[in-house]
């Protein structure tokens, strides 16, 4: 079977800085062997978490949405790249809603002790952490690293590796550090191939 890495982006834009970033590193997935599918979270339709509370008692939420197409995209992928951009020192709001939203997935693993992820598919998938900032402060990436240590967690993911680019206010195009691109690629290449590595197939999908 080939390995599903699933590419989140978390800026709005889709041939931005963090766009370009997340490109290469799925690319790098891709040449591994693994299968790989970009998902902007902007582009879809949803709301944020209502406290509704249905999903304490049920494997899905109750709002009929975009996100109950994600949802099993998210049980049955291998491993995750989440890339996003800094927006006021933490994840931007359409992101953070996205994330909310997986108290799906909390619910079952914390509060009825059954997680959405089986034990088997759990073991081997990794996230790759992409982040870029416009200033160049010591904590610029704190905020969006518990935010994000926290969703690897409740879905499954292992915190693998991270990517984190600070002063893209004078850096400006990505496409001028060649070297930044290249090191997207590689930490992706090494999702994907420690998927293949563990025993799947590398053919191509
Ligand atoms: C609404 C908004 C808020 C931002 N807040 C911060 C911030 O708090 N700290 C920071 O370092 N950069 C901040 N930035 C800068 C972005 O992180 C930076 O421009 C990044 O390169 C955007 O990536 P993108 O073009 O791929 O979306 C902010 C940008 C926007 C649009």
């Amino acid at each position: 079977m080939v390995k599903k890495v699933i590419g989140l982006l978390g800026s709005p834009l889709p041939e931005g800085n963090t766009a370009q970033l997340l490109a290469r590193a799925l690319q790098g997935a891709r040449d591994a062997g693994c299968a790989v599918e970009l998902i902007p979270v902007t582009s879809l339709d949803f709301q944020g978490c209502q406290e509704k509370f249905f999903c304490q008692d049920h494997e899905t939420c109750i709002l009929d949405d975009d996100m109950q197409q994600i949802y099993p995209k998210f049980v049955d992928m291998d491993s995750l790249i989440l890339a996003t951009p800094v927006m006021t020192m933490g994840i931007p709001g359409t992101f953070k809603s996205f994330i909310d939203r997986f108290q799906v997935f909390f619910m079952a693993k914390y509060h009825r002790k059954q997680p959405l992820v089986s034990p088997k598919k759990k073991a081997g998938r990794n996230g790759l952490f992409i982040c870029i900032s416009g200033m160049d402060i010591p904590e610029v990436f704190v905020g969006v690293k518990l935010t994000v240590r926290a969703f690897f967690d409740i879905i499954d993911c292992q915190y693998r590796d991270e990517l984190l680019i600070n002063d893209m206010d004078r850096i400006k195009d990505i496409r001028t550090r060649p070297d930044l691109l290249d090191a997207a690629y590689k930490k992706g290449f090494a999702v994907g191939a420690s998927l293949v590595a563990s025993g799947q197939s590398p053919e191509k999908s």
